[in-house]
């Protein structure tokens, strides 16, 4: 009997250094593992053809412009100088000097409702209001035209953007037939620029790369109909993503850093969210990036939702196999354990048979 609770101690002994040597290895497999899963789903993400951040959205116009006009010399004040107006810069030009076209102007006149945009010298652009060519005369006469607006668009040359002294006008708020105007006014619209910092999570307003994986949050991305800033962190928060970024009104960016010398000033970040007109979803080449750390736990209690993209799943689905190889290993311990016990017990009884004398 005493051999027996020896064999068995010793049986149990050797399942529990099993089960705690497993243990230890299977925290490094799960580190290495998910390092490597990191790397694996970054480049699942960015495979041809669905790479990140090929959202990009350059807006056309899908009429052309109103016309080319020149300042009339005997107005003093400038009327195309609406951006100024709201001490805004003016005129507006891309942080990088090289992307503005039509819809980048009018886009970012729309958004500030705006009645005119205009381009001028290849990569300039002012906003007006229903006075803003009061200033300005129409030219007519179609070789006047052609030389006064002259010069193509730094950022798409099948357009024209003015000339030195020519302004190719546009109507901004009818151009872009995908352009949803907010229901707001601009005094609201100001107001909530103005008191963005006020949201604890709010990081500032970023210079994004038109580039596919040039993405400034290059983690993940969506583009949805009804996006708002809570719609995107908890898409960022539920990929287990750091921050989250939005772009001109609709697009959802996510990734755990970000370059921060490209801030912008504030009013680069100028279009409202679709799916809700008192929150800022960044601008044309633009993200609004907030802080997406803890944002469904704090928001709606749910728990991170595990999928391809989510950067734990490798690390949950090592875990598993693991813990089933243990489990695997204590039963078989367990059986070997009570295979040897029977065969002795069976061993004992034979020889006690054996022993016993003939009748
Ligand atoms: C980007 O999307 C377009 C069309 O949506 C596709 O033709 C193109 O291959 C994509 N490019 C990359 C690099 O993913
Ligand atoms: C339109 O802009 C001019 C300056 O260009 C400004 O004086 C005027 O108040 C603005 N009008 C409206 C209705 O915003
Ligand atoms: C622009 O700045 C001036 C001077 O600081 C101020 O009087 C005016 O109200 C500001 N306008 C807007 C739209 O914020
Ligand atoms: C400039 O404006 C004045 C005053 O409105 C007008 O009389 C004149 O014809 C304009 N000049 C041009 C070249 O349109
Ligand atoms: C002006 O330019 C357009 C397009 O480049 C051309 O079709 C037209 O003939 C030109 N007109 C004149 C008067 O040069
Ligand atoms: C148009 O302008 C050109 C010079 O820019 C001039 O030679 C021509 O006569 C003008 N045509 C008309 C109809 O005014
Ligand atoms: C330039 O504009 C044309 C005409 O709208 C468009 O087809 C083309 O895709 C644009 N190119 C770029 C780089 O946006
Ligand atoms: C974005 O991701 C792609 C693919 O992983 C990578 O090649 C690229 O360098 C990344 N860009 C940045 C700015 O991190
Ligand atoms: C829209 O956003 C504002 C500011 O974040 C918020 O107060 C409001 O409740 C939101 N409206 C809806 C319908 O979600
Ligand atoms: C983001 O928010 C979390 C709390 O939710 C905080 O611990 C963290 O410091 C914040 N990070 C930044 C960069 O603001
Ligand atoms: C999310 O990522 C952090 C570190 O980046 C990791 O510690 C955590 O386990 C991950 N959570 C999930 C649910 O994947």
């Amino acid at each position: 009997m005493q051999k027996q609770l020896m064999i068995s101690n010793i049986f149990l002994l050797i399942a529990a250094l099993l089960v705690w040597q497993l243990k230890n290895v299977s925290c490094e497999i799960t580190t290495s593992l998910k390092s490597d899963g990191i790397i694996l789903n970054k480049r699942l993400l960015n495979a041809p053809g669905e790479c990140v951040g090929n959202l990009t959205r350059r807006n056309h116009p899908s009429v052309g412009p109103l016309g080319c006009y020149i300042r009339n010399s005997s107005f003093t004040t400038d009327t195309l100088n609406g951006l100024a107006n709201l001490n805004f810069s003016d005129t507006y030009q891309d942080q990088d000097g090289n992307l503005m076209d039509p819809g980048l102007c009018i886009i970012h006149c729309a958004d500030y409702f705006f009645t005119f945009a205009a381009l001028t010298n290849g990569n300039q652009c002012k906003c007006g209001n229903k006075t803003g060519l009061d200033a300005y005369t129409k030219l007519t006469n179609d070789s006047s035209v052609n030389q006064t607006c002259n010069i193509k668009c730094v950022g798409n040359t099948s357009y024209i953007c003015g000339g030195e002294n020519g302004y190719t006008v546009y109507n901004a708020l009818t151009s872009i037939s995908s352009y949803i105007a907010p229901t707001i006014d601009i005094n609201q619209k100001l107001e909530i620029i103005h008191n963005i910092n006020k949201n604890v999570r709010y990081k500032g307003c970023y210079k994004d790369s038109l580039y596919c994986n040039q993405r400034l949050l290059n983690g993940t991305s969506e583009d949805v109909a009804g996006m708002t800033v809570e719609s995107c962190l908890a898409y960022c928060w539920q990929k287990n993503y750091t921050y989250g970024g939005l772009e001109i009104g609709s697009q959802c960016f996510c990734d755990n850093e970000y370059d921060s010398l490209t801030r912008l000033s504030i009013d680069e970040c100028s279009s409202s969210c679709e799916g809700n007109n008192s929150e800022i979803c960044g601008g044309p080449l633009a993200l609004s990036i907030y802080n997406a750390s803890n944002y469904g736990l704090v928001n709606n209690g749910n728990s991170p939702v595990n999928n391809d993209n989510n950067k734990g799943s490798s690390n949950l689905n090592i875990g598993g196999i693991v813990g089933g190889i243990i489990g695997v290993i204590v039963v078989i311990s367990v059986l070997i354990f009570l295979a040897v016990r029977i065969y002795r017990q069976r061993s004992q009884g034979s020889k006690e048979i054996s022993q016993d004398p003939p009748t």
